[in-house]
């Protein structure tokens, strides 16, 4: 089947038309035609449908092949044109295939427009393979640049160590514009003690290239523009093209990974020394329970002015430095003792300044600028204490034996974005915090020395245990609040803490401590596993006048308890025992009799502690290890 030849005539002659038909059917074509023979007429033929010749008579008496050819050019569209007239100048012809008119032939010589038209068509065709190649390559050109440029990678392509190519994201990450980097060596983008070193990688990758990441096991970095350094990571591959050698690095910027990871591994050595500091508790309190209460009960035996007396006290000041041990670990782990009330810190510095100063040499003025209008904080005052107490301690350390000052300063800080990122590594919500500053005229330290002073058992002291500032930094994590230091050495030190303003100006519970009394009668079941602490407290109890039945477990007191359901005024009740724990027991004693009084005890904390203690409330909490007195007092508060 021949192909089809669709022809579009400008002629105002019929008859010539049908002799140009006649001619063109002469080729391997099977002709499609249409005559027009004005401007509008072939506006509306070329807005119709496709054609693929335009051949076009030059005089027509209100048109002419000029503007019939201005007309195809203006449509845009690629359709060869051939002008055939009856006379025509060369001139004319000339200029008409200037204008862009494909073939020009005089209508008596029609026996050369098969073959021109063919010709055309052939040329036309290639016309329009060329351009759908070259669409085709912009097309791929522009995807490939909509890939690179969104990559989420920084992408660098370097020629012989001079940058060739760079997409968005490397803008951005080194904060220089393409312009600034296209033609530099790879230089500009490393800190600057680096780069003699990298030009000898560079030539030894050129030497022997392959697809690989770089500096494996190296922490790479990158320098931006203006001179801030970052973690980097490298994947280099190589390519060769037309001997040209390139090669590709892909960039990763790791700032967020590191400090992910740096996080992680933070939270991790929490939780280890959470569990150990948890075990401590556990174990070394119950051991204390025996040595204090039982030295203390002693003391109370010994008759006035007992030579003895002096030993037992030493005893007790031992037992109660190793409690305190705990306690620092304890806070540390996040599990120290917790019970949060509204405080007021500028009302209880003075107090506790009176606790320090006895171990402070007489040599140093400890100064106080306390806030009168500070707004409470939600806070427990025996961690509030710890944090205090270690800090002036250290301050005091830190001057050592000569003259100096320590001033501690409470007042308002309000936290937004932008104080966040200038002064606190630690995450803080912006809001209003209360502050807490303590500053020395002591040594100072260095910012190796700076950067460790959190971490458990880090001290630069003989006699140091390296607890201080990590129960410091436990505490002010389960406060919610941040701590800061500024420091270099000789010039002093000072410690800012901030804690959370608490809501509104709750008003600060003022808990009196009651005295009174201590003796009592009735009958106290004594649950605990550990038969120093049972010992004890039967000992203790039955000095203040009571009745006292012990238990090894959960089953025993269940047992004893019902053997006694109306004698029993009061069980203590250990938390945590193998077996049955405390607070599987609770419940089944509270079967026995639902109205019965029990405090509960432990070497957690109490909002720890009390978690696991499901339905009605505890009678109380008394935390282990505790004193003679200091059970004889919870006993009688909880009886009353
Ligand atoms: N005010 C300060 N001036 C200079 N250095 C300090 C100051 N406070 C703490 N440091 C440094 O931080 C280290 C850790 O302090 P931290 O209180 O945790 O432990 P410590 O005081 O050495 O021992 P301890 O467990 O008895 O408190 C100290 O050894 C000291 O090097
Ligand atoms: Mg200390």
């Amino acid at each position: 089947m021949s192909e089809l030849l669709r022809v579009l005539q400008i002629e105002d002659s019929e008859c010539d038309a049908a002799l140009i038909v006649r001619e063109l059917e002469k080729t391997r074509y099977q002709v499609e035609w249409e005559r027009v023979e004005d401007a509008a007429g072939m506006r509306a033929a070329l807005a119709e449908r496709a054609w693929d010749v335009i051949i076009s008579d030059y005089y027509l008496p209100q048109f002419g092949a000029p503007a019939a050819l201005g007309i195809l050019l203006d449509s845009g569209r690629d359709i060869p044109f051939i002008v055939v007239s009856g006379r025509m100048g060369e001139d004319t012809a000339v200029e008409m295939m200037k204008a862009g008119a494909h073939d020009y032939l005089l209508k008596g010589k029609l026996a050369r427009l098969g073959p021109a038209v063919e010709r055309e068509l052939r040329d036309a065709k290639s016309r329009r393979e060329r351009r759908r190649a070259e669409e085709a390559l912009a097309a791929s050109e522009a995807r490939f640049r909509a890939l690179l440029e969104s990559a989420p990678q920084g992408v660098i392509v370097v020629d012989q160590g001079h940058i060739a190519l760079v997409n968005a994201r490397t803008e951005e990450m080194f904060g220089y514009s393409r312009d600034e980097l296209l033609g530099q060596t790879l230089d500009i983008l490393l800190p600057e003690r680096y780069r003699a070193a990298h030009l000898e990688h560079r030539r030894q990758y050129f030497a022997h290239p392959r697809t690989r990441p770089m500096g494996l096991g190296l922490d790479l970095l990158g320098q931006r523009k203006g001179g801030g350094e970052f973690p980097l990571e490298i994947g280099l591959s190589f390519v060769d093209q037309a001997g040209t050698q390139l090669a590709l690095a892909l960039i990763t910027d790791i700032t967020d990974r590191k400090r992910a990871e740096e996080h992680l591994r933070q939270a991790q050595k929490l939780e280890s020394i959470g569990m150990l500091a948890g075990g401590i508790a556990h174990d070394f309190n119950n051991l204390l329970v025996g040595v204090i209460g039982n030295a203390s009960l002693a003391q109370d035996l010994l008759p006035p002015g007992s030579p003895a007396g002096e030993l037992l006290e030493a005893v007790v000041k031992t037992g109660e430095q190793a409690a305190h041990l705990t306690r620092q670990m304890l806070a540390y782990a996040g599990k120290g003792q917790f019970v949060v009330e509204p405080l007021n810190l500028s009302d209880l510095l003075p107090e506790m300044t009176g606790l320090v100063q006895p171990s402070i040499s007489k040599k140093i003025a400890l100064h106080l600028g306390l806030d009168q209008d500070l707004p409470p904080i939600q806070a427990d005052r025996g961690q509030m204490q710890q944090v205090f107490m270690n800090l002036v301690l250290n301050a005091a350390e830190a001057i050592g034996s000569d003259a100096g000052m320590i001033s501690v300063k409470t007042g308002v800080q309000d936290v937004d974005e932008l104080y966040i990122r200038r002064n606190l590594e630690a995450e803080l919500s912006p809001g209003r915090y209360v502050l807490l500053e303590v500053r020395d005229t002591g040594c100072g330290m260095d910012e190796a020395t700076r950067a460790r002073i959190f971490d458990p058992f880090f001290s630069t002291k003989f006699h140091g245990r390296g607890l201080g500032l990590a129960a410091v930094g436990g505490i002010v994590r389960g406060h919610g609040g941040a701590i800061s230091v500024s420091s270099a050495p000789g010039k002093g030190a000072c410690f800012t803490v901030l804690f959370p303003a608490a809501e509104g100006a709750a008003a600060v519970a003022q808990v009196a401590a009651q005295y009174a009394t201590l003796g009592g009668t009735g009958t106290i079941l004594v649950v605990d596993d550990e038969r120093p602490v049972r010992d004890l407290a039967r000992k203790v109890l039955e000095r203040y006048g009571y009745k006292v039945l012990l238990a090894d477990g959960g089953i025993a007191a269940i047992n004893t308890f019902k053997r006694h359901p109306g004698d029993i005024s009061l069980v203590i009740l250990d938390a945590s025992m193998p077996g049955m724990s405390g607070a599987e027991t609770y419940p089944e004693l509270r079967k026995v009799r639902p109205g019965v009084k029990i405090l509960v005890s432990s070497g957690y904390s109490e909002l720890e502690t009390m978690k696991a203690f499901p339905g009605p409330r505890a009678t109380g909490f008394i935390q282990k290890p505790y004193t003679s007195l200091g059970l004889a007092e919870k006993v009688r508060s909880a009886m009353a």
